[in-house]
Parts: C-alpha cells; structure tokens; sequence
C-alpha cells in the first residue's frame, strides 16, 4: 500500500529542478523518443480532429506531439513547475492547447467527454491511482481509447542492475511499495493490478505493447548498457476502449 499521499506525491514532483524540467526535448527524452511515442501514437489511432486529453501532462511534450498532428489537447498536470512550463511553451507557440491544474483522481470539468485519453507514465506516480485510472475512463466517450504506460512491473530494475550486474534483477513482484530513485517516487504494482482494473471499469483491452530498442540505435547511441533495452521491455503501453 501506499504510504504517502497524492499531495505529497505531487509536491514531489513540483520541486523537480528547473534544469530537469528544461532537459526534455521535442520528443521527451531518449526512451520516449525511441520506445515509447510512436507506440503511443499508434495505440492511440487517427487524432486529426478529435479532442484528447493528456492526463498527467508534465512538461507538455506529448500534448504538443498531440496538437502538431491536429489533435485538440487539453493537459492536466498538478505540479505547478511543470505546469507552468507547459503553459510558457503554448503561450510561444500557440498551438491551441489548454493546461489545466488538477489532481486525476479527483479531475474536475475539463471538457469531458474526450474521443481519446492518453495518460504516460503517471499512474505509476499516484497513490490513489484507481480513481485516477477511473477518471480517465469516465472523461471518454462511449467507445473512446484509453491509451496508458508505465514502467514494466517486471523489469523495473532493469538499467541499473544490468549495468551492474549483466541482466535484470527483481525480487518483489506481487506486493505494491514505493520505488523512491527518481525525482518523486514511483510505485510497483503488480501488471494484473492494472489490467485488471480497466477491465473492471469496463474497457475492453486492445493491445498490450512491450517495446525493444532497435538495435542499430542502441549501436550508435554509445551509452553503456543499453543493450539491456533491446534484449528486454523497460516499458509497457496499453492500450483500451471504452464500453460502447
Ligand atoms: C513521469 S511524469 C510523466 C509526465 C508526462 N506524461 C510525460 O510523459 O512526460 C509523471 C507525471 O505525473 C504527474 N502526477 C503525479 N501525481 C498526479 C496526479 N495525482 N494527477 C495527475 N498527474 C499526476 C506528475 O506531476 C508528473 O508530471
């Protein structure tokens, strides 16, 4: 079980250094840029047009993707640091995007119902994910995906004990706890306690994508270890639809 709470979580996450905040890039970062975006995209199907809500926006790289593929965003992000980081690259481009600040789990109106919800890497970062998780559900329209990611339950210390170690050590899968590395805590949870989850809420589940690094990128990236990303999933992306 958890044992902060989600203001705590939050208040983690707004004391993320600038320089950090200011590090990502058009795409993120490298495992988003290779792992992880053209994955979401993909899941989340043809956006030109339809109304998308980036559920734990952060910085607001994925929102932008969103609206540069025509897409109407609406962002919802807590941490007022990356918030107003957000709200300062819309205001320089004006790509038509609202950021909002709101907890998920108790998401107030944003505009719902929403054609797609994508939510990345941020029920791993909520306590209270649940009724984060329904929140996101309950903002689509009947029919409308639900597309979310988060580290792989498995292999979640796959980097750095590769590293160390030459493969991915793990040993706690079934309970939940806090993973404190990082700049605010994550959570392990067992991969049934989320599909089980959006099942309940009455999604069907389309696709569960575990991606690899291709190997000629880990080869000219030069980072040490990295082939720990093509041999195994760091990642899991999921992808739903909602009950018609
Ligand atoms: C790893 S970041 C991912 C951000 C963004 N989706 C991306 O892929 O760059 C996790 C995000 O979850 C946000 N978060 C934490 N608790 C939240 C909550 N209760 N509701 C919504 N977002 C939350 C954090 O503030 C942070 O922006």
């Amino acid at each position: 079980m958890s044992t902060i709470s989600n203001s705590e979580a939050i208040a983690a996450w707004a004391a993320m250094p600038t320089d950090a905040i200011e590090a990502y890039d058009d795409q993120g970062d490298f495992p988003k840029r290779h792992l992880m975006n053209g994955n979401l995209l993909r899941m989340l199907g043809p956006v030109d047009g339809r109304r998308v809500l980036d559920a734990g926006s952060g910085e607001g790289y994925l929102s932008r993707l969103l609206a540069e593929r025509g897409a109407e965003v609406v962002g919802v992000e807590p941490a007022a640091a990356l918030l107003a980081r957000s709200q300062k690259i819309e205001q320089d481009r004006r790509q038509g995007i609202r950021f909002v600040q709101a907890d998920l789990s108790t998401l107030p109106e944003v505009g719902q119902p929403f054609d797609a919800v994508v939510c990345s890497m941020v029920l791993l970062a909520i306590p209270a994910w649940q009724s984060a998780m329904a929140a996101c559900v309950g903002a689509l329209k009947p029919g409308g995906r639900f597309v979310f990611s988060i580290t792989h339950p498995a292999f979640e210390n796959l980097y750095p004990t590769w590293r160390d170690h030459g493969h991915c050590q793990l040993d706690r899968y079934l309970d939940e706890y806090e993973m404190p590395e990082g700049h605010a805590p994550d959570f392990h949870r067992p991969l049934s306690a989320y599909i089980n989850e959006v099942i309940g809420l009455g999604c069907r589940v389309i696709e569960l994508c575990e991606p690899g690094l291709d190997p000629q990128v880990a080869r000219d990236s030069g980072i040490e270890a990295i082939e720990s990303y093509v041999a195994l999933p760091n990642f899991l992306i999921i992808s739903a639809e909602r009950d018609r």
